[in-house]
């Protein structure tokens, strides 16, 4: 189970990979403007010095058609990195695109993935790598637990290389379910997982933790008895 963050905020790419264990980070043209009008490729290569060079780093193409895709992956390798997995929504311009691409050997990230037959078609032109929409299969009516055991499946049965990269979620469950229908990795807002590990619960049994300790040795501490 490896996590990456959904955001290009530096703050908490900075405090995330300081704090918790993670694979990488994504982002798409919708995360980007949360961030305003950055200095994108500055941008882009400041998360890269952050997270260094062997942490996935994912970039969204832009373009709408398969010749822009080309382009904007173009300008990923040179502005940013060989290694960077370029994003192509698997639609019938991405589709071409990603064929295209991993012809030129670029890493290739299928997403807005919202149904198996879209991730199907993206394992068999190539992608490295499937983003299926977990909360927004949800709010469809889409079951996302079986698309992403039916992605596993299909993994396992004709031996694609492609790793599932769950994504959109809204709260700790969805990422959990992702993991346990297949999913070998879950990009996320830094706030859930910080919300995971931040419950009222944990609060009060770390003080109660804390109390009882005082209670017998007051301000002194393991490290200092
Ligand atoms: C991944 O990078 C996806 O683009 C992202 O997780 C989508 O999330 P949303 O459904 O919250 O927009």
């Amino acid at each position: 189970m490896k996590y990456l963050l959904d955001t290009a905020n530096l703050d908490a790419i900075r405090r995330f990979y300081d704090i918790m264990p993670i694979y990488g980070v994504t982002s798409n043209p919708s995360i980007v403007k949360k961030e305003g009008k950055i200095d994108f490729w500055a941008h882009m290569n400041e998360i890269r010095s952050i997270i260094g060079k062997e942490s996935p780093l994912h970039i969204q193409v832009t373009a709408l058609d398969c010749d822009g895709m080309l382009r904007d992956a173009d300008a990923i390798m040179n502005k940013v990195d060989t290694n960077v997995y370029v994003k192509v929504p698997v639609n019938m311009e991405g589709i071409r695109a990603i064929r295209l691409m991993k012809k030129q050997g670029i890493n290739v990230t299928a997403t807005a993935i919202y149904s198996k037959q879209q991730a199907f078609l993206a394992m068999e032109a190539g992608a490295d790598t499937v983003a299926p929409y977990f909360n927004r299969m949800e709010n469809m009516g889409i079951d996302p637990d079986d698309v992403i055991a039916s992605i596993a499946e299909a993994i396992a049965n004709y031996g694609y290389k492609t790793e599932i990269l769950a994504a959109s979620f809204k709260n700790a469950g969805q990422i959990n379910r992702a993991f346990e229908a297949g999913a070998q990795t879950a990009t996320t807002d830094p706030a859930i997982l910080e919300a995971a590990l931040s419950q009222a619960h944990i609060i009060d049994a770390v003080n109660a933790f804390d109390r009882d300790w005082k209670a017998i040795y007051g301000d002194e501490l393991l490290s200092t008895l």
